[in-house]
C-alpha cells in the first residue's frame, strides 16, 4: 500500500513540532514552517498544497498571540480564518483530509459545566473570533475536515505558561497568578499523539468522521492551580492567587473554558488522561531543541 503524504503547517510551533516528529509513523511528512509556507499569503497556501499533493493536511500553524491580536486583527484573520478556508478548499479539490485545531476561546466562558461542541459560540477577543471564523470557513467548504478544539497548550519549547512560570520561579520570591479563570492545560505532545493515533496509516478513512470535536485532557484547573503544579511542593516562590481584574491584559479571557470531550471519546474510542498526567510526563521529558528545521524535508 502507498504511504500517505502528510503536509504539516506551522511545524516549528508547539503542536506542529510534535506532529512533525510523530506523524512519520503514519506517512511521508512534509514539515512546512513559516519560511516554507506563509499562511498569510493565499497564493503560497494554494501553491504549497498543489505542490505537495498531500493525502492529509494537518494545520498546526496559527496566529496565537492572544493580546497582540487585539491590535493585529487583520494579520490574525489572514492566518486563523482565511488560510484554513483555503486549505479546506484545496483539500476538497484533491480529496485530501484536513485536520485543523481551534480553541476554547470560541466560547465566552459564562458556563460552569464543560462545553459540548454544540454550545453556542461567542468569543470575547479577536483571537477567538478569528479562530471561530476559521472553523466557519472550513465548514462552508464542506469537505472531509476535522476540527479539534483544545485549550491551554504548553510544552518544553516556544512561548507558553509552563516555561514562563519556570523562568519566573527561578527569578522571584513570589508569583501572583490568576485563580478565577478555569480551563484545562494540554501538553502539546499528548495532542500530537492523539492526532497520530487517529490518523493511523489510513488518513483517508477520517473523512467519514468530518466535524468539530473537543480534544483535551480531562480534569480542570485555574491558572493558579496550574502554576502550583508546575512549581511543585516548594517553599519559594510563594504562589499567591489573584483575580483577573488585578492582572489586566489587552484581550479578555473566558472565565471558564473546560471542553466536554464525550463526543471525541465516543467517536474515536479513547480519551486523553487527566491534565496532571500530561504535566508529569512533560516535566520528566528531556529538554527540546529550539527549532524543527532538522525535521523539514
Ligand atoms: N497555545 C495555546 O494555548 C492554544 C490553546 C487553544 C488552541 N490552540 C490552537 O492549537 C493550535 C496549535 O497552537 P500552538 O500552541 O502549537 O501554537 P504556537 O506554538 O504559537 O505555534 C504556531 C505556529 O504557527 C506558525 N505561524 C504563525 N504565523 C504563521 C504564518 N503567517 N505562516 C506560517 N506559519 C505561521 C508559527 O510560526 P513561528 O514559529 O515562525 O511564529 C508557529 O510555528 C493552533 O491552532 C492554536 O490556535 C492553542
Amino acid at each position: 500500500m502507498r504511504r500517505p503524504t502528510i503536509l504539516v503547517t506551522g511545524s516549528t510551533g508547539q503542536l506542529g513540532f510534535e506532529l512533525a516528529r510523530l506523524l512519520p509513523r503514519c506517512g511521508d511528512v512534509i514539515a512546512a514552517d513559516r519560511a516554507r509556507l506563509d499562511l498569510a499569503d493565499p497564493d503560497a497556501v494554494v501553491a504549497a498544497v498543489r505542490g505537495a499533493k498531500p493525502d492529509l493536511i494537518v494545520n498546526a500553524g496559527a496566529y496565537t498571540a492572544v493580546d497582540l491580536a487585539e491590535k493585529e486583527a487583520k494579520e490574525a484573520a489572514a492566518i486563523n480564518a482565511r488560510a484554513p478556508g483555503i486549505l479546506a478548499e484545496e483539500a476538497k479539490r484533491i480529496g485530501a483530509v484536513l485536520i485543523h485545531y481551534s480553541t476554547d476561546y470560541v466560547f465566552d466562558g459564562t458556563r460552569t459545566t464543560p462545553y459540548p461542541e454544540t454550545a453556542p459560540t461567542s468569543p470575547l477577543n479577536v483571537y477567538g473570533a478569528t479562530k471561530l471564523d476559521g472553523e466557519r470557513a472550513i465548514a462552508a467548504v464542506g469537505g472531509g475536515a476535522l476540527i479539534f478544539r483544545t485549550s491551554w497548550v504548553y510544552g518544553m519549547r516556544g512561548k507558553n505558561f509552563l516555561l514562563t512560570i519556570r523562568r519566573l520561579a527561578a527569578e522571584r520570591e513570589e508569583l501572583r497568578i490568576v485563580s478565577d479563570q478555569t480551563g484545562v492545560p494540554n501538553w502539546c505532545r499528548s495532542l500530537a499523539e492523539a492526532t497520530a493515533r487517529l490518523v493511523g496509516d489510513q488518513p483517508a478513512a477520517l473523512a467519514d468522521r468530518a466535524g468539530v470535536y473537543h480534544l483535551s485532557a480531562t480534569g480542570e484547573a485555574s491558572w493558579y492551580e496550574f502554576a502550583r503544579a508546575i512549581v511543585g511542593n516548594v517553599a519559594k516562590p510563594r504562589i499567591v492567587p489573584i483575580a483577573t481584574v488585578d492582572y489586566p491584559l489587552p484581550a479578555r479571557r473566558p472565565a471558564y473554558g473546560v471542553l466536554d470531550t464525550a463526543l471525541f471519546r465516543a467517536t474515536f474510542g479513547f480519551a486523553l488522561p487527566d491534565w496532571r498526567d500530561g504535566l508529569t510526563r512533560c516535566l520528566a521529558s528531556p529538554p527540546e531543541p529550539d527549532s524543527a528545521f532538522a525535521l523539514a524535508n
